[in-house]
């Protein structure tokens, strides 16, 4: 009996040793994500996200009063003050708690969304790593977003993970994360994409809440989310190039051969501009579109709305402010609220409806911005 039970118990062992050693290096790499974010090493240098593009043709006459603007809107049947989430960035790490308990209070004072970062380790160790019911405890009106990667679905992952994604948070929805780019480029990535849309579309038919798909700074095509959304996908993020390079964040912490093979895909991926107008004609009715990617600040976020998305996120410009405090946090995002607002004052638009509408500059020959194409014909009613 003993010669039977021994080895079973040895490998056992060995299994749980190495599950833990592999839970420990994905939590390592996390901290070292943040750290490399936060300092500032991980953005794309030799892209744009095409958002200086967007010009919109300044109103002089607004007609509007500045103090009557309204950014509000509707997200999964919650009211937000602004079109704005802040970005999926922790879960799992050390620093997680803290900085997610910063994020849930900004968030509700704020009401804006979250979306919390890949629950992942919370699911496989049960360790929450501020991914608990405290978070929406700290943001009870707010909606939250929760998150995993697409490829788990792959390995090992399905329903019941992701109801456990949405149960452990409160979720108002599930996304998934599309992240082939730093799946190759990093040492050890999940690389079996496979035939991963008849999961999601699998997921999307069975999950009770809303689900959702974004990229992590590489950009959705149309044909990538025409197929999502034909699989049942009601949320899709663009999530962008121009801000983030993953490429550049794993480099960062490989070997210097992992450094090199990495360099040529630095400023790899769709422009975020670009991803809007590529998706935006693509959403139908009870479809949301969230524009990300490289956001500075507020007139980024009116560009994003002006190119169609609904919600606006930011994850890479946030995170220091995140890292500090809520009030940092709080502080940082009622300053892109309020470049939001001149915007929309600057173009006339009483809400966010209108700005969609507001008139654009054209590029001309010679590097000449004009509002020949650009004018609507409301500024000629007088
Ligand atoms: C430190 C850090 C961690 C991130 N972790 C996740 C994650 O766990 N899940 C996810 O979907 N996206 C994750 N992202 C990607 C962001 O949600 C976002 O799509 C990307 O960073 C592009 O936005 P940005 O240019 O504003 O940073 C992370 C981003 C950062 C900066």
């Amino acid at each position: 009996m003993l010669l039977v039970l021994e080895p079973c118990g040895f490998w056992r062992n060995m299994f749980r040793a190495a599950w833990a050693q592999q839970m420990t290096e994905i939590s390592r790499r996390k901290t070292d994500h943040l750290r490399i974010v936060a300092e500032g090493r991980g953005q794309q240098s030799g892209l744009t996200t095409g958002f200086d593009a967007v010009r919109f043709a300044h109103v002089a006459l607004p007609e509007v009063d500045y103090d009557q603007l309204d950014c509000g809107t509707q997200f999964l049947g919650r009211q937000l003050d602004a079109p704005l989430l802040v970005s999926a960035m922790t879960g799992g790490n050390d620093e997680a708690e803290r900085i997610n308990a910063h994020i849930a209070e900004a968030c509700a004072e704020l009401r804006i969304g979250l979306a919390v970062g890949s629950q992942r380790i919370a699911v496989e160790t049960g360790d929450a790593g501020g991914l608990g019911r405290q978070l929406r405890a700290r943001a009870p009106d707010i909606p939250i977003l929760g998150n995993i990667g697409a490829v788990q679905l792959n390995y090992g992952f399905g329903l019941p993970e992701a109801q456990r994604t949405v149960d452990m948070i409160e979720a108002d929805a599930l996304i998934l994360h599309l992240n082939p780019l730093q799946e190759a480029i990093q040492q050890g990535g999940d690389r079996n994409f496979a035939a991963l849309l008849l999961r999601i579309e699998a997921l999307a038919a069975s999950l009770p809440v809303p689900l959702g798909v974004k990229e992590v700074g590489a950009g959705l095509s149309a044909q990538v989310a025409r197929r999502l959304l034909d699989a049942g996908v009601t949320i899709l993020d663009v999530a962008g190039a121009g801000g983030t390079s993953w490429a550049r964040v794993e480099a960062e912490r490989g070997p210097a051969r992992l450094q090199a093979l990495a360099a040529p895909f630095h400023d790899w991926g769709i422009p975020t501009a670009d991803a809007l107008r590529a998706a935006a004609p693509l959403m139908g009715a009870g479809k949301v579109l969230i524009g990300s990617g490289g956001v500075r600040h507020g007139l980024d976020v009116a560009r994003a709305i002006r190119l169609g998305a609904d919600l606006v996120g930011q994850a890479a410009r946030a995170l220091p402010a995140a890292r500090h405090s809520a009030e940092a946090l709080v502080q940082h995002f009622s300053d892109v609220v309020t470049q939001l607002r001149i915007a929309m004052f600057c173009t006339g638009s009483r809400d966010l409806a209108a700005l969609r509408r507001a008139a654009l500059l054209q590029p001309m020959p010679g590097g000449i911005w004009s509002q020949a194409a650009g004018v609507s014909s409301d500024d000629f009613d007088a």
